[in-house]
């Protein structure tokens, strides 16, 4: 059993990485039917809430089925992390996260999101002013550094245990390399062996399958390990993983039949809870990777991801299914060809 605070976890948890634009509540809702461990909101601005601003209170609406759930604020001033953490307090997450990894440069240059691993001790007083705040667990994100040659991992998971954190998550990339090369998860393994870091370490980057979250768990020892962009169309992941290290079996593949009708579930979801022209346009992004990989399948994609009206979308799914519906991707397939 593994535990965040007083949060409990089965052995071997897999957490839902936090996703600005995907991990909305239409896709934690789904995500949740595949066993996920914990889920976070997207990002939301300090300064955004502390001005009311829409996106960001929208943002702060949880539901009960979907907890245990942490709100990720990012943001580059003290006392406005402070203010806003104690707003989203009353939205009653189990945890608060604080997003130092940002690489985005509107975000990062200006000091907030991984513009924070520039400046260690602003950080630290940022995480301790929040953790004395309110009286959630709060929990802190973050890269390895914000270059290469400025690597600041392991003293920061250090200090960040004397600032009240509960638990570290680490992206294993710099702030320069934003996503591309690989991440280093070596660096996860001297955090998480570190006698003096006491916290539970979150190991994130690159897992795809169920192989590699287990290799993750045996070979780099996290105490959980966090998956983004490979549940990106295919929210059903985080079962696999969970399957694999239960009863050691893959599961197999969805046939294109299967996955239309997690696509349809999932954009019923989205009608029910946006209004019609986001529902319709947030879902293109996941159909992308739903339909990838089956030979001739492109013009259906295409024509799915110019569908206008629930009644296009629909009919073109089913065509999908009428012409590709017994179709089933290689597991050795990459999303990257
Ligand atoms: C579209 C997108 C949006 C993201 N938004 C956030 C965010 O709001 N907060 C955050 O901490 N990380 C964010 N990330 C980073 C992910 O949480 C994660 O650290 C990163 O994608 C590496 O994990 P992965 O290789 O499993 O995707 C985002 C990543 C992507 C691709």
């Amino acid at each position: 059993m593994k535990k965040i605070a007083n949060i409990e976890f089965e052995d071997y948890p897999v957490f839902l990485a936090p996703m600005e634009d995907v991990t909305d509540p239409v896709f934690r809702w789904l995500c949740k039917q595949y066993d996920v461990d914990l889920m976070y909101t997207e990002f939301i601005s300090a300064d955004g809430i502390l001005h009311g601003g829409k996106k960001g209170m929208r943002k702060l609406n949880l539901v009960d089925e979907e907890r245990p759930v942490a709100i990720q604020l990012y943001g580059k001033n003290v006392e406005s992390l402070v203010e806003a953490a104690k707003i989203a307090e009353r939205s009653n997450p189990e945890l608060i996260d604080l997003n130092f990894g940002c690489p985005v440069k509107k975000i990062a240059t200006k000091g907030a999101g991984a513009g924070l691993l520039r400046d260690i001790p602003k950080l630290l007083e940022i995480t301790e002013k929040v953790v004395t705040a309110v009286n959630l667990p709060v929990t802190v994100k973050t890269r390895l550094g914000w270059h290469f040659d400025s690597i600041v991992i392991e003293e920061l998971a250090e200090k960040l245990v004397n600032t009240g954190a509960e638990a570290l998550t680490i992206h294993a990339r710099t702030r320069s390399q934003v996503y591309s090369g690989e991440a280093d998860w070596n660096y996860i393994k001297k955090v998480a062996d570190n006698p003096k870091v006491t916290f539970p370490i979150i190991g994130n980057g690159d897992i795809d399958s169920a192989i590699k979250a287990k290799e993750a768990f045996d070979l780099y020892n996290p105490d959980a390990i966090m998956v983004g962009r490979a549940t990106i169309g295919r929210p059903w992941l985080i079962k696999e993983i969970k399957h694999y290290f239960k009863t050691g079996e893959l599961l197999p593949e969805p046939s294109i039949k299967e996955k239309v009708e997690v696509a349809k579930y999932h954009f019923e979801k989205s009608l029910e809870l946006k209004e019609l022209r986001p529902a319709i346009v947030q879902m293109r992004r996941h159909y992308v990777n739903y339909f990838k990989g089956a030979p001739g399948i492109k013009p259906l994609r295409i024509k799915v991801l110019q569908a206008n009206t629930p009644e296009d979308v629909y009919n073109t799914l089913d065509e999908i299914v009428y012409n590709f519906g017994d179709f089933v991707l290689d597991r050795n397939y990459s999303n990257s060809k």
